[in-house]
């Protein structure tokens, strides 16, 4: 493993932060900035989710909880997890964790033991998988996606990378950053892939409520999470509580149990109140989702029209999430020249799709969460600052 950890190696994952903090320096000086560099929604927690923290807090609902999570909440996500993956998990399969961001880090610790240990993973991707993979000092497989794919990571490519050493693969679908959704037989070649060669596949279905055309699928069905899927997801995106540090893995109890041992040495376990309001989140109304979820299609119409109106830009539509990841190539700038022209000439925020990995190079990703008017305000001064 890595003996000598370079630190650098895990700034990939920061990238992102980096841009928002340029931004907001602007705004300091006077500027205004319309932004689409962050992932998370601009919709308010909804209120009843709100009210259920407030009512644990008022029920004195402060202390420390299990490592693994609260049993009301883990009784909530076996019911989650039947009505959307089709299976019943026993308790031991269940783990809250502080979101699904750490998740990602504690099923790639309780997994990967070997600097031989191989992960495969998409380029690009969530940064936070090659950050990890960096720390933890095992061998990254990265596949590029191809925009003729629609950047769905095919299980052929997967195929042709797999040795005898690969322990996991990533998969992220609906994804970040391109908006992409595999489809459900590409999935389920993948699950089989995974049964064939042994490996674990590591599911990260942060995006799993925000499908616009094509269904949500998990590779979950075909072992119940039972030998070799973990599943990821949480309540930052779909419930608008990207604050709150709220998430789930549903993995075999094996994986379980160390990434428990990960929580409780690490975190000691995730904050009570809030695992409160998951409950309300998941078994409450589900109206808000919906709203939102009408509101995210109108603004994806908006910014795929608008991105598709500029020259030298052009996007493809995305089935899922709310990124838009538009091919800026024609332009003859690279990603990180025109995101940080258009920030500064522009007064738009977006991100260079490198952040995302090298092959994100003729790329840049917009968060389209925020309304149509500024989408339309920001495809007109990204076509007057490149006039
Ligand atoms: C693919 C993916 N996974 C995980 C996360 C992190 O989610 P959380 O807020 O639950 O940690 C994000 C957030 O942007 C994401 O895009």
């Amino acid at each position: 493993m890595n003996e000598d950890l370079d630190f650098e190696s895990l700034r990939t994952g920061a990238g992102i932060f980096e841009v928002l903090s340029k931004a907001k320096a602007l705004e300091r000086s006077g500027k205004t900035i319309l932004h689409f560099e962050i992932g998370q929604p601009d919709f308010p927690t909804p209120t009843h989710v709100k009210e259920a923290a407030k009512q644990a807090l008022d029920e004195n609902f402060t202390g420390y909880v299990p490592a693994a999570g609260i049993l009301e909440l883990r009784n909530a996500l076996q019911n989650e997890i039947e009505l959307t993956r089709g299976f019943k998990p026993t308790l031991e399969q269940i783990l809250i964790t502080p979101g699904a961001n750490p998740g990602i880090y504690f099923t790639l610790r309780a997994i990967v033991t070997k600097s031989s240990d191989e992960v495969i993973f998409s380029d690009p991707s969530f940064p936070t998988y090659g950050a990890v993979l960096n720390y933890l000092g095992c061998t990254k497989k990265a596949i590029p996606l191809k925009e003729e794919n629609k950047f769905r990571l095919d299980p052929v490519d997967i195929e042709t990378n797999i040795t005898k050493n690969t322990k996991v693969v990533i998969l992220n679908s609906p994804m970040n950053p391109t908006g992409s959704v595999m489809k459900t037989d590409e999935i389920n070649k993948v699950a089989e892939l995974a049964e064939e060669y042994n490996f674990v596949i590591l599911t990260d279905e942060i995006y799993s409520k925000m499908t616009y055309d094509q269904e949500f699928h998990s590779p979950s069905i075909r072992d119940e999470a039972k030998e070799r899927t973990v599943i990821l997801d949480g309540f930052s995106k779909a419930y608008n509580m990207t604050g709150w540090r709220l998430g789930y893995a549903i993995a075999p109890e094996n994986i379980i149990d160390r990434m428990s041992l990960l929580i409780s040495t690490t975190v000691s376990c995730v904050n009570s109140f809030s695992q409160k309001a998951a409950v309300t989140a998941l078994t409450g109304p589900q109206t808000d989702l919906r709203n939102n979820m009408q509101a995210f299609r109108k603004r994806r119409d908006a910014i795929v029209e608008g991105l598709n109106t500029i020259p030298g830009f052009s996007c493809l539509t995305p089935q899922g999430a709310f990124y838009a990841f538009p091919n800026i190539r024609e332009t003859g700038m690279s990603s990180k020249e025109l995101a940080d022209f258009l920030l500064s000439e522009a007064g738009v925020a977006c991100l260079p799709g490198t952040i995302f990995g090298s092959n994100g190079e003729g790329y840049l990703r917009f968060s389209y969460a925020t309304d149509v008017t500024n989408i339309n305000q920001a495809v007109t001064q990204i076509k007057n600052a490149l006039a």
